[in-house]
């Protein structure tokens, strides 16, 4: 099964994530998917589809005005039913997280060395200076040759490339089986990008790290992603191996998202993402879609198995 797999190291079941206020949000409305040990499964979608809120709802990030539903298993405990101390725990220690500005991510007034060692000392109990000095040395192994320098450096000395290889290495330094990167080259010029590239393959390669990456980079995520999610309307509408999704896409919205890609001609999608507060009618992309029949206005389709992959449309059902 493409949404599932066998011994999952995560499992998102029926996920629903609602924001409260003058009008209700619905984020995300049953998003279900699971991450295999060391396998990268990459989120796309337009901007407002409900990435970020997957992954901070993963994470028990959400702000205090949002409901969540549904199950998040990692390795067989529901996150979503863990103690805030319980997940105090997992977090950095068997999840890491990798947002997109790095600026913000890194505490500005302590050096970069000190926040690469400050897990190593909280969570394993590493005396401070043997903590600094195994910073340095995964500063070393990530290819920063004067390593012992960098450490002393502070966030606003260094390049947001930089500071993003730092943050991926504070997030890996208790090699957490999963790491969570929310658009992580947003920002980036294409030599820092092809770094960061180097560095999350060599994660699941050296390290065995499963990945749930958000990219906007359709390309990014094609040279990494074993499997692709496609996100609209903060559902999942499609699921597959990465070669499938991008060699023959079957929904609608993932061939609109790739023929977006330069090399297909930028032809943009007609239309625009709709409001999470009021959602269309029956298929949530039925305004834009040029396939659309009466039936899909009306009608909302599941996500159904075709062929190993799944994907949310009637022109399959
Ligand atoms: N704190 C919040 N309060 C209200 N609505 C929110 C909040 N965070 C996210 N949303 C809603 O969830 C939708 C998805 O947001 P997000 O996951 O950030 O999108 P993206 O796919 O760009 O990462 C947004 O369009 C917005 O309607
Ligand atoms: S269900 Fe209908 S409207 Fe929705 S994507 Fe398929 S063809 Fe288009
Ligand atoms: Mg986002």
């Amino acid at each position: 099964m493409s949404a599932g797999i066998v011994n999952a190291l995560l499992e998102v079941k029926d996920l629903q994530v609602f924001f409260k206020g003058i009008k209700t949000i619905t984020a995300l409305s049953g998003i279900s998917f699971s991450i295999g040990e060391s396998e990268t499964l990459a989120l796309v979608g337009e901007t407002g589809c409900g990435k970020s809120v997957v992954a901070h709802a993963i994470m028990r990030l959400l702000p205090s005005e949002s409901r969540v539903k549904g199950i998040v298993k990692f390795r067989g405990k529901n996150l979503l039913e863990l103690s805030e101390k319980e997940m105090i725990e997992i977090r950095g220690k068997e999840i890491g997280i990798i947002f997109q500005n790095p600026s913000l991510a890194l505490n500005p007034v302590y050096s970069i060395g000190h926040q690469l060692a400050e897990p190593l000392h909280v969570h394993r109990k590493e005396k401070k200076e043997r903590a600094l000095s195994m910073a340095a040395g995964a500063l070393k192994n990530m290819g920063f040759a004067n390593a012992t320098e960098y450490v002393r450096y502070y966030p606003s000395w260094c390049s947001g490339g930089m500071n993003q290889r730092f943050l991926i290495a504070a997030s890996t330094m208790l090699d957490p089986a999963l790491l969570i990167a929310d658009e992580p080259g947003k920002g980036l010029d294409r030599k820092c990008m092809s770094e960061l590239e180097t560095e999350l393959k060599k994660l699941k390669v050296e390290k065995k790290t499963a990945l749930l990456l958000i990219s906007h980079d359709l390309g990014f995520v094609k040279r990494l992603a074993d499997r692709v999610a496609v996100m609209y309307a903060g559902e999942i509408v499609e699921i597959a191996d990465s070669s499938s999704v991008f060699e023959s896409p079957l929904h609608p919205y993932s061939k609109g998202l790739l023929n977006s890609l330069p090399e297909k001609g930028f032809i943009p999608i007609p239309g625009f993402s709709p409001s999470l507060s009021n959602p269309p009618s029956g298929c949530r992309f039925h305004p834009r879609c040029s396939l659309r029949k009466m039936h899909c206005t009306e009608n909302h389709p599941d996500l159904t198995e075709i062929n190993g992959r799944a994907v949310r449309c009637f022109l399959y059902h």
